[in-house]
């Protein structure tokens, strides 16, 4: 890809997001870890050095060598690039004796500079960072300060190379993406011309080649990613594409159906595989929740597997892994410990001797979403809240029984559609109910009853990783409880989950 711009990450919790950032200026960029420099720099633009935990003075800090890279290419280093630039360069960088954490604003500008082009005195910007730069490096140039930060922005005069101390990447830089952009167009004059239209363009072209009139197999969950991953390879290659949705038993009331329907109306060579019974009976007994991810994810490859071998001769098996489970992390914290083993069709058995096709690795989820606008997949399809790939049976805390799964079903259902009529569900970034294992007591009629009770929950994100609980309408939560417990049988008492991640989960299990 020409007209790349590459990112060094050196560890921040912000680096996805400077990438984001770039890619909403429609500029394709890669996250590479600092100590992976690309051996062949010839598709690249520009460079970008990221933020990082890490002290530039501390020994174990990372300190990559980057003669390859200066005065070769533009370089704009944030936050701890910019430290590093300093540090190594004849310049002083020092503990800051004030924390200079959060809002700042700039003080002074040299606005005749390209960096600061169309941004004004005072522009908020967002700082993260304990140590502070006291002198500049050899040949440093200051551009701008705070009241706090004397050298908030440098350049090192003779070379494009640029230094930050502030995150333009976060949104509270109001004028962070009009610096990027300054950057990237007017002083690296990269060209924006990553857009969905070419991206689909570029990438059906590829599959083309790639596959040839070799055939594909690919699951289908329902989910935004896999829908897309499929209308591009079906643009690609047409019934070349096998398709197989599979009904796990834990989807939501009637969703098999209805998204199976969707799929052939969008001309998808799809097969729908009512595989419930075969899940309900791997899972009978179950109630340890890593225990019920691994039999829902040896049924899915057991079912995957007899479905695909129907299919004579296929060569290749797609999948919508997208760039968030590509990039490869840099470990700060020594190696990263699994929370939840989450359950995808990466485990295939080696015999079947696929090669893998994943037209959306390079992607992100908002990026996947644009993709599939411009392949003008229905707007609801889209717009689908996340749902786990072992559905219901992580929302069902205990074992599973069919009797349970009819109970969560109605629920969620009463919830979900709710949330639509109320026109909340695109305010939520993902909501569901939760089948609790206690009953409580209570009254219907003159009689006392002992019956279940469900928790509903309804988070804002952006990405799963952190998330709040959503503060839904008093009136529309009062309406859910009333016609959950009048509507559904064996159910007495609803509460709504008010936790946020972390320290809570979204899923309960
Ligand atoms: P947690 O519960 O970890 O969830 O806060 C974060 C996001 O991941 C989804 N999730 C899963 N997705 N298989 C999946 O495919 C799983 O086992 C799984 N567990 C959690 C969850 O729905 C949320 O969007």
């Amino acid at each position: 890809m020409h007209n790349n711009v590459l990112i060094l990450d050196f560890g921040s919790q912000y680096t996805q997001l400077i990438a984001r950032r770039v890619r909403e200026l429609n500029i394709y960029c890669e996250i590479h870890p600092f100590n992976k420099i690309p051996e062949d720099l010839s598709g690249f633009k520009a460079v970008i050095l990221s933020g990082s935990p890490f002290s530039v003075r501390a020994d174990d800090a990372p300190h990559p060598d980057l003669s390859q890279i200066r005065k070769k290419l533009p370089v704009l280093a944030v936050c701890y690039g910019a430290q590093y630039l300093a540090h190594f360069n004849g310049g002083k960088v020092e503990a800051s004796e004030i924390r200079e954490y959060g809002r700042a604003n700039l003080s002074v500008i040299k606005d005749d500079e390209m960096l600061f082009g169309d941004i004004t005195e005072n522009s908020q910007v967002w700082m993260s960072h304990s140590d502070t730069i006291k002198e500049l490096p050899e040949n440093g140039v200051r551009l701008a300060s705070t009241p706090d930060v004397i050298n908030a922005a440098y350049r090192i005069d003779g070379e494009e190379t640029y230094a930050i101390q502030f995150h333009p990447e976060v949104y509270h830089s109001t004028d962070g993406k009009q610096l990027l952009e300054n950057f990237l167009v007017k002083i690296a004059k990269v060209a924006q011309e990553w857009t969905p239209e070419a991206f689909v363009d570029m990438t059906v072209e590829d599959l083309k080649k790639q596959i040839g009139d070799d055939k594909v197999v690919l699951g289908l969950s329902g989910g935004v990613d896999s829908t897309v991953a499929a209308v591009l390879l079906h643009k690609a290659i047409g019934k070349n594409l096998y398709c197989i949705f599979v009904n796990n038993g834990l989807l939501r009331k009637n969703e098999f159906e209805s998204v199976l329907d969707q799929y052939k109306h969008m001309g998808l060579n799809v097969r729908g595989v009512d595989a419930s019974a075969r899940f309900l009976e791997a899972l009978a007994g179950i109630s340890d929740p890593e225990g019920k991810r691994k039999a829902i994810g040896k049924t899915f490859i057991d079912v995957f597997d007899d479905e695909a071998h129907r299919i004579q001769d296929v060569k290749f098996l797609a999948q919508g892994t997208i760039y968030p489970d590509v990039i490869e992390s840099v470990s700060v914290n020594g190696p990263s410990v699994t929370i939840k083993s989450h359950h995808n069709v990466g485990g295939l058995p080696a015999y079947m001797k696929l090669k893998v096709v994943e037209p959306l690795r390079m992607l992100f989820k908002d990026e996947v979403r644009r993709v599939g606008a411009e392949l003008e997949i229905d707007k609801e399809l889209l717009g689908r809240h996340p749902f786990p790939g072992p559905g219901l049976a992580i929302r069902i805390l205990g074992d599973i029984t069919p009797e349970k799964v009819r109970i969560l079903q109605e629920v969620d259902a009463i919830f979900i559609n709710g949330l639509k009529e109320w026109m909340l569900y695109d305010k939520v970034w993902q909501a569901g109910a939760i089948l609790l294992p206690v009953n409580s007591v209570g009254v219907m009629g003159d009689e006392r009853t002992y019956e279940k009770v469900v928790a509903l929950r309804a988070v804002e994100s952006t990405d799963g990783m952190t998330a709040d609980w959503v503060n839904l309408p008093y009136d529309f939560l009062q309406k859910t409880s009333n016609t959950i417990i009048n509507r559904v049988k064996g159910v007495n008492r609803v509460v709504y989950d008010i936790s946020s991640k972390p320290p809570a989960t979204i899923e309960w299990e």
